[in-house]
This record gives structure tokens, sequence and C-alpha cells, in this order.
């Protein structure tokens, strides 16, 4: 997978995603702004549905819409046959609201509200439960909706998964699911119910992940609790979720698996041990998020003045920053960095600052660019992913606008937030 998106192109004085040049989408929407290559997307989408559909059709892929949601992505996601994973009333009730088909649904979350549950369970969306106080809760409000409520368990595969200690999710001592003996007498309660169907099993061992032993160790050990599920209840799983965690490139440093390999490995285990034990093949379902929409995204902000550090670099100011990528500060996570439109052939040394009241508000240190005069333009790739979802109004900041490129059009995904919105909500 690339860093960049699929249709860039670049030439002496510009820079085109989908066929738009950076330079007039910045004029005509300002900065920053987030722009997001549909092709990208597709492409990306197409890499999970075209091997699965070769290799393990009984299959469902979920998009993990926390990486990036709105009802445009949503509708894009939707054309190519995929669902979506949804962590919260809001990001259900984005789904809901578009074309995503609503049995593609997964509902994710430690702590789901009763009215979250409500609106899942009336709405038939499967339900990926994390707790036994939360089968207790959605037994009350299913018997009241008189609903059946569809329930995969996510279970803690005691994975240990070499990533960031904030995404790592598969361990033991994760905040996230059951252990697996825990969820035996609720199968139990469950099955045969009237308010309750038992529908699978789930495990997600964490986010931006290269090594793909974990994964194949991912596959054996559910398999693993397959096995014993069926020798207590004699119930086949109808659905195996393994989640999504796939590691992309950020930089030309980092070494990302490919995917096809990861996903082909994976069910191609998945067919060899269920054949071997001569159970049925489950519905193998994948949440991927970062891989589907991280490169297809990049933001172009503005350049400001530049002032030099002591050690020979100069911090290189910017229109935005923490607000709207927060990532490098929370994860230290490095990005790509381009100039759109440079002036000149010369290099300089850069920290890339942003424009917020923190000292930490860096976005990148140490790396080398064309000399960069005040209102040119910077762009940033990889930051289709977890950038505008997890983008705050800090310092009432306005939340950028997001285009979406494709085939030579822009469009406005998400407006801009104007001032006005910054106090819309303050009520005395
Ligand atoms: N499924 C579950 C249950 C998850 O918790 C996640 C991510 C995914 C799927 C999708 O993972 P992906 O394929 O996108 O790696 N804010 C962090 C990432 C947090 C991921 C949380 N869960 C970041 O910016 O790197």
């Amino acid at each position: 997978m690339n860093i960049r998106p699929i249709t860039f192109r670049k030439s002496a004085d510009d820079i085109l995603i989908g066929g738009c040049s950076l330079t007039d989408l910045a004029k005509e929407y300002g900065t920053p702004l987030y722009v997001l290559d549909a092709a990208t997307i597709q492409q990306n989408c197409q890499i999970f549905t075209k091997i699965l559909t070769e290799h393990y059709p009984n299959f469902s892929i979920a998009y993990a819409s926390k990486a990036g949601l709105n009802i445009g992505i949503a509708n894009l996601i939707a054309f190519e046959g995929i669902g979506a994973d949804v962590v919260s009333g809001g990001e259900l009730y984005t789904v809901l609201k578009s074309q995503i088909d609503p049995k593609k649904i997964y509902f994710h979350g430690n702590n789901k509200s009763i009215e979250e549950l409500e609106l899942a369970i009336a709405n038939h969306i499967r339900l990926v439960v994390d707790n036994a106080y939360e089968v207790a809760l959605i037994e009350t409000i299913a018997t009241r909706l008189n609903k059946k409520a569809k329930m995969m368990f996510r279970i803690k595969p005691g994975i240990e998964a070499h990533t960031h200690e904030y995404i790592k999710t598969g361990h033991i001592d994760s905040k996230f699911g059951f252990e697996f003996n825990d969820i035996l007498p609720l199968i139990k309660k469950i099955h045969g119910s009237e308010w309750g169907e038992f529908i699978g099993i789930h495990a997600h061992i964490g986010s931006q992940i290269f090594d793909m032993n974990p994964y194949y160790d991912l596959v054996s050990i559910l398999v693993g609790f397959m096995d014993t599920i069926y020798s207590e209840f004699g119930i086949d799983i109808p659905e195996l979720n393994c989640g999504g965690g796939f590691g992309i490139k950020y930089t030309e440093n980092d070494q990302a698996p490919d995917i096809t390999d990861i996903i082909l490995g994976m069910a191609t285990e998945l067919k060899l041990l269920c054949d071997g034990k001569k159970r049925p093949r489950p519905k193998l379902v994948f949440e991927p998020g970062r891989s589907i929409i991280a490169n297809a995204g990049v933001t172009i902000y503005t350049a400001g003045t530049s002032k030099p550090i002591s050690d020979g670099q100069q911090y290189l100011f910017i229109d935005g920053g923490m607000a709207d990528n927060p990532r490098p500060m929370m994860y230290q996570s490095e990005y790509t960095f381009d100039v759109v439109s440079p002036s000149t052939t010369d290099q300089a040394r850069y920290t890339i600052a942003g424009k917020f009241c923190e000292s930490g508000d860096i976005l990148a240190k140490n790396i080398v660019l064309p000399i960069v005069k005040p209102s040119e333009h910077i762009v940033v790739y990889g930051t289709g992913a977890y950038n505008y979802s997890m983008a705050s109004n800090y310092n009432r900041f306005c939340k950028p606008a997001m285009i979406l490129v494709n085939n030579n059009v822009a469009s406005l995904l998400i407006k801009r937030e104007t001032y006005e919105d910054i106090i819309r909500y303050d009520a005395l």
C-alpha cells in the first residue's frame, strides 16, 4: 500500500490528487483542508473483497468507522458492499442514515448506554458484547422491545501485538472483552432464549500492527474457542470476527505487510483448521479502518513564518496542528510531508509546529523540505484515518472542511466550521 493516494501526480509546480490541483483546492476551500481520494478508498475496499470473494466467499467486511465517518464516506463504502463497525450511538446513527446495509453493522463498546442499545436492538444491529452486565441490559431491552438481539462476544485472545501501548487491545489486561471461559455461562443463557441469538465470537488485537504472526495465532486461538463452544453446547458458531488493525505505511521507514497476504493467510488457515476438524466454516468478518482510509487522505496547510532553533533547524509554522491531527502528540506518529509548489530547490531542516497554545504541538521533527516561504502550501500524506475523527476544537479552533476528489471533480464532504459554530452551544 502506498503512502500517497493512488491518483497522486506531481508536477514542478503542483500536486494533483483525484485529478484536482491541491493549489486550487486550497484557494477555493481554504486551509487546513482534508482531501480524500475516492479511488484510493475504493481500491482499498476491493483489496479485501476481491481476495475473500475468491478464497473465502462467506465473508463480511465492516469498515471501522471510528477511523473516519460522515454520510459521504459511509455511502462510498456501502457502494463497495462493505458494512461498518460502530462504537457509539453517534456512529450508529450516522451509518443508519447512510446506504450501509444494517445487516453488515457491528456495534462495539465496553460501556454501551441503554439509549445506544435501544437504538441498536430496534434496528436489528449485531451487538459485539463486552461484559456480563451488558448481556443483562440487552435481555431487558430486547424483551421490552419484543426483539431478538443478535450477539457476538468479544474475547481477549491473550495476544501481545507489538504496537503503541494505547492502541493495543488483545492482551489479557485489556479493558475490552471477556476472558474466554466467562462467556460459556452466557452462551448457555442466550441459547434457545426468546430475546437473544448467539451469533459468534470476536477478537481485535490492536491497531497499526506490522507483524503478521499475531494474526495467524489469533485464528488458531479462536478456532480453539470454537471447538470448546461446539463440545459444550453442540453449536457451530455462525460468525467469526477477527477485527482489524492491519498496519500501513506512513513513512518510507515503515515496513507494512501486504494486506492481501495477511487476509489470504488468515482465510487459508481458518479453512484448513475447520476442514481438518470437519466443522463448517463460519462467516469470516474483518473490521479494517486505517487500511481502508488512511492513505486516501491528505491534509493541506498554509505555512506561516519560520523561526530558528539553536541546533541549526528551524520551526516552520502551519495554520493547523494538534487540533486537526492529534496523532503525533498522542502516539508519536510520523508522517510524510511535501511542499505543494516549491519556489526553490534549496533545502532546510524543519520542525513543523502547529499554531496551538501548547509547546508539544509539533507534527514532525527534523525533516528536510525545500525552503518554505510564508503562504506556501504544505501537504501531509496518510491523514485519512483518525485525523478528522479525533480532531478537536482546542483553542476554539474551527474544524477544517473535508473534500472528496474523484475523476477531476471536488465535492464537499464536511463543511468548515465557522466562529458561529464555535459559539452555537454556548447556552448562557
Ligand atoms: N475493530 C476494533 C474492535 C477496533 O477497536 C479497531 C480500532 C478496529 C477494528 C480498527 O483498527 P484499524 O484497522 O483502524 O487499525 N486512534 C488510534 C487508533 C485506535 C484504534 C482503535 N480501534 C490511532 O490514531 O492510531
